[in-house]
């Protein structure tokens, strides 16, 4: 199987990174990971980078001149497929144009509901009975491409937020890979 080079952006713990790492060395695992970009200097989630021996570059998307840096970068490396993972920044409406390839994100929670920051809390507030993650591609508007897989959980009576995270985060680490394979594995 050819494997297609990606790239994952973190911002924090990496736990969605760490999990895509292990399965793209599964043999029949569509995409290779190649790159990691992360906003953030301190993230925890580099580990894994250093761990698996998987450059990563620091991206400030702020600035004009890193992104265009950065695409050439992509360009450079043949990286068809980005996967946000817990990555805190809005890639740029050009960005999202620029890039020769697919972007993918994941958010926690049943998409459309609850787009942006704080799910966890607004999942409580809203007494929700279910929620749970989406992966989605990504397109100009926050949390707004095409959901490509969504996975649920009924949430109990006892579920406090944190409960409700780990769940969700559980979730998450299943829903990434399945939805690489389904998009890619056609
Ligand atoms: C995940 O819950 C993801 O849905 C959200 O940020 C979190 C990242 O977690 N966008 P991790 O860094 O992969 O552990």
């Amino acid at each position: 199987m050819v494997k297609k080079n990606s790239c994952v952006f973190i911002s924090g713990k990496g736990t969605n990174l760490d999990k895509l790492i292990k399965n793209s060395r599964l043999y029949n695992f569509p995409i290779k990971i190649t790159l990691i970009v992360s906003n953030n200097k301190k993230a925890k989630g580099l580990i894994y980078a250093k761990k698996y021996g998987i450059p990563y570059l620091f991206f400030d998307n702020k600035k004009n001149l890193s992104e265009i840096k950065i695409l050439n970068e992509f360009k450079k490396r043949r990286i068809k497929l980005i996967c946000l993972a817990g990555y805190m920044r809005i890639l740029s409406k050009k960005f999202i144009m620029s890039f020769d390839g697919i972007i993918i994100n994941i958010h926690p929670s049943l998409l459309p509901k609850f787009k942006g920051l704080n799910t966890f809390e607004k999942v409580m507030i809203n007494k929700e009975k279910r929620t749970g993650c989406s992966v989605h591609y990504v397109n100009k508007d926050l949390d707004s491409g095409k959901i490509i897989l969504k996975k649920s959980f009924l949430i109990s009576k006892n579920d406090t937020l944190e409960i409700i995270r780990e769940k969700t985060q559980k979730l998450e680490h299943l829903a990434y890979s399945e939805a690489i394979i389904k998009i890619l594995n056609k």
